[in-house]
């Protein structure tokens, strides 16, 4: 007894000699001063709590309809049982994963097995984030276009990788009417991003916020690379079922000698319009998939299980409901709307052919420097306060589009502000309609 207490004063004085005990917060990890993941992100200045009531939320890339009626019902159903409302197997539940199969065996050419090579997420977040924590070794080097989808840096830091961009390059100035075909990539740029620490190259198309979908030939270029330095690819393909005009959606884990080193994301969210799911997947070969699986079974174990059903039921339903096809129409008209309200003004915006995005030049909006800007967008980008100065004056919010770029590159994304159309007609024609006041504030 008195050893043990002599050996416990021991390692008090030992701790206070150390500072340990030293009054103040107790100091958190150092993997969170990286990847600006304690800055207060985008979602959280533009959230509609900091908004006045009646702005229309155009920023942040949520619907404001509910899923389809027969997938909620899907949902409601799975509720009655038991077996629905406890745990999953960590792959996912055998329906969805069965419903995955289906749905896409057809679209990879292949017959997916259930069991090796179709992971069900909690969402397309941590299905991406369990892929860097099964491949990243501390310094390991991941490629990402910029403008890149935000999560994918601190997801990608958490776990010890290093980002490094390559730029999708935006359509030349004197280009009044680009698609988001026109931001382009180049290859020798690519080439000279990789260097032996290259573990991954990030895809994404259709690609947020851009609303580029990444032709065949652009894939295979990045695809000869990646089989040239032996590198995995994780194709973030959220947005498959919105391509828009006819584009076609090609996957890069289809081409070529590309399927033992793609892992290929979707998301229940997009696709049925219930973000607040959280349900997702992977699909990829056996060698990818296990041990993304025992990543994701230490992360979250499994999945939601009723919304998993319900999801299934959706896939299971599609085709015959012509679902997906509906939906493109719908997301083109909601697209027009604001296109047409661009147009009326004469402002210059990227016409996305996937995603449900589009990219306003915000460049010539004027807005007065002693504008009350909170300090939140104080010390940020132009773009920072253009949004802020939209939403308050015009009353319809946006994404400031540098938040998808590195510090040193966020210059390029100040010019852009992101309008998401994923919210219905009536919603989108009254934003379109405020939007016109934009007119008395372009330089
Ligand atoms: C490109 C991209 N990937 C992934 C996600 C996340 O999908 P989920 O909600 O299924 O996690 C989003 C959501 O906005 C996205 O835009």
């Amino acid at each position: 007894m008195r050893a043990a207490l002599a050996s416990c004063r021991h390692l008090r004085n030992r701790m206070s000699s150390n500072g340990i005990h030293a009054p103040g917060p107790i100091p958190f990890s150092s993997r969170l001063k990286e990847g600006r993941a304690l800055a207060e992100d985008v979602w959280s200045i533009y959230n509609v709590a900091n908004l006045p009531a009646d702005c229309i939320n155009l920023g942040q890339g949520y619907m404001n309809f509910a899923p389809p009626q027969w997938v909620k019902d899907a949902a409601t159903q799975a509720l009655q049982g038991v077996a629905e409302n406890h745990y999953s197997h960590p792959k996912g539940r055998m329906r969805l994963r069965q419903a995955i199969s289906q749905s896409y065996g057809p679209q990879f050419n292949r017959e997916l097995d259930v069991e090796s090579e179709i992971l069900v997420t909690s969402g397309a977040n941590e299905g991406m984030y369990s892929v860097f924590v099964a491949f990243l070794e501390a310094g390991d080097e991941v490629i990402m276009f910029e403008p890149f989808f935000d999560q994918y840096l601190p997801s990608v830091t958490f776990n010890g990788g290093k980002p490094v961009y390559v730029p999708l390059h935006p359509p030349a100035a004197s280009n009044k009417s680009p698609t988001s075909n026109e931001w382009s990539i180049d290859l020798v740029e690519l080439r000279n991003a990789i260097t032996p620490r290259t573990k991954m190259i990030i895809v994404n198309t259709p690609h947020n916020p851009v609303g580029k979908v990444f032709t065949r030939e652009e894939l295979q270029g990045i695809a000869a690379l990646a089989k040239e330095f032996n590198l995995l690819v994780m194709s973030d393909e959220v947005y498959d079922c919105l391509t828009f005009d006819g584009k076609e959606h090609v996957r890069i884990a289809n081409l070529p000698g590309m399927w033992d080193r793609t892992v290929t994301v979707g998301s229940a969210g997009k696709a049925f319009a219930a973000t607040g799911w959280r349900v997702g997947w992977l699909i990829g070969p056996a060698s990818i998939i296990r041990p993304t699986l025992a990543a994701t079974t230490r992360i979250v174990f499994c999945t939601n299980s009723p919304l998993q059903e319900a999801a299934a039921a959706g896939l299971e339903q599609a085709d015959q409901r012509g679902y997906f096809a509906t939906q493109r129409a719908e997301y083109t008209e909601r697209r027009k709307i604001l296109t047409d309200a661009f147009d009326r003004m004469g402002l210059t915006y990227t016409l996305p052919q996937g995603s449900y995005f589009i990219l306003l030049d915000i460049s010539n909006v004027n807005f007065p420097e002693d504008y009350p800007f909170p300090p939140s967008v104080l010390g940020r980008g132009r773009d920072f306060k253009a949004c802020w100065f939209i939403a308050l004056e015009i009353g319809v919010s946006s994404i400031p589009v540098s938040e998808f770029y590195c510090e040193e590159h966020a210059n390029i994304g100040e010019a852009y502000a992101r309008f998401g159309f994923c919210k219905d007609v009536d919603t989108l024609k009254k934003a379109a309609e405020r939007l016109q006041k934009l007119k008395n504030y372009i330089q």
